[in-house]
């Protein structure tokens, strides 16, 4: 291997459960819960890509703040202002997915440098992965929100090549997300995919992803082999 191997981290959906607060939705809509979290998280990328598209920067916090606000409407929640808040407060302390750990761990334990690439903004991404006590685990934590874009603009994928003075094809995302993976092999880096589970589809374009792993305890292996392949 002639240089280190660089990984950017997408955070919510791949490390983060953005699913995480159902139990609070119930309280405000019952059995619509799930489907109230989904539309919630769905919203809340559109108007991303949205404000991605028309140049018209707001943070993510913003367009989750937003998002949230559509989903009220659409499911006929009233929510006060307080509970919005209260809401808005519980996603900057969501659960982190089983297999983080040990996959971090891994990771850290091959020689890898590790950062986070996210939407979010440094500050929530910071007291995210604080609250979930993986933070040691990051050389940096690098946001959208320095190129004022939003994923899968190639902006943002080169601008943490920028920051993290890498090249592309020794460097990977990692993502649970099919946009963000098929976002960075648009921007000629290497890029794994987390589908961890069947149910989980890959947009069928003709950009793929450079591995499929099933668990993130499983990717340091997998970049190690294709490394040496
Ligand atoms: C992030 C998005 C993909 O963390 O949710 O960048």
């Amino acid at each position: 291997m002639s240089e280190k191997v660089t990984i950017a981290f997408d955070v919510y959906g791949t490390l983060i459960n953005t699913h995480g607060l159902i139990g609070m939705l119930q309280h405000h809509v019952g059995d619509n819960a799930a489907p109230f979290s989904r539309l919630w998280r769905e919203k809340q990328l559109e108007y991303s890509f949205r404000r991605g598209l028309m140049q018209k920067y707001h943070n993510f916090g913003i367009c989750t703040a937003q998002a949230l606000d559509y989903t009220a409407l659409f499911f006929g929640a009233s929510l006060e202002k307080q509970e919005k808040e209260n809401l808005l407060n519980a996603y900057k302390a969501l659960p982190v997915f089983d297999d983080v750990i040990r996959g971090l761990e891994n990771a850290k334990n091959a020689g890898f440098r590790l950062y986070a690439l996210s939407n979010g903004t440094a500050s929530d991404i910071e007291l995210l992965l604080d609250r979930a006590g993986i933070s040691i685990y990051f050389l940096d934590i690098i946001s959208v929100d320095e190129v004022h874009s939003f994923k899968p603009d190639p902006a943002v994928y080169n601008h943490f090549l920028d920051r993290t003075s890498s090249k592309a094809t020794e460097s990977w995302l990692v993502s649970a997300n099919p946009f963000d993976v098929i976002g960075a092999r648009a921007a000629e880096m290497q890029s794994a995919w987390l589908q961890r589970s069947p149910e989980m589809l890959m947009d069928p374009w003709e950009i793929k992803p450079t591995l499929i792993i099933k668990g993130l305890e499983d990717l340091a292996e997998s970049i190690t082999s294709f490394q040496n392949r």
